[in-house]
């Protein structure tokens, strides 16, 4: 399993967290973030990760900021990227279930419920459930650049 992983200056620490796991699990990365806390825009990471994401070899991507807002918004803007912004465990793994995300992001100043490395495994460890889901997904898509 390989997964491309980039960060904002908002998600340093959590982004070492993310990639310390990833490698507790044994799953490599290339990891195209920024390690330092001078301000940068998060467009830029979103942009980098989808462009590597596409040249093959990757099974998702996770994207890191501040909120895990922006950069999820930005990815969402590239052809082809679904990425789930999920705040719970639970949802993480819906985003794998039944909408098939290809990136998963989070906020690295976001308080969530429980600890974002279980958030993280509930989305790595899901399968895709497919039949009527694959049908939303076509539709969804269907939907881009309208
Ligand atoms: C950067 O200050 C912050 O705006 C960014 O990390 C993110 O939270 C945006 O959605």
């Amino acid at each position: 399993m390989k997964a491309v992983v980039a960060n904002d200056h908002g998600a340093v620490d959590l982004a070492k967290r993310m990639l310390d796991h990833l490698k507790a699990r044994g799953i490599d990365y290339e990891y195209l973030g920024t390690d330092s806390e001078e301000s940068v825009d998060y467009p830029d990471y979103a942009a980098k990760a989808v462009m590597e994401y596409r040249r093959g070899g990757y099974d998702f991507g996770i994207l890191m900021c501040g909120t895990g807002i922006g950069i999820s918004i930005s990815a969402n803007k590239m052809e082809g990227i679904r990425c789930a912004l999920p705040q719970t465990s639970f949802s993480a793994r819906m985003a794998r279930m039944h909408n098939n995300a290809n990136f998963i992001a989070f906020g690295g100043r976001v308080e969530y419920p429980e600890p974002v490395e279980k958030m993280l495994d509930a989305y790595i460890d899901a399968s895709f459930e497919g039949g009527r889901h694959q049908r939303r997904i076509e539709k969804m898509m269907a939907l881009e650049g309208r």
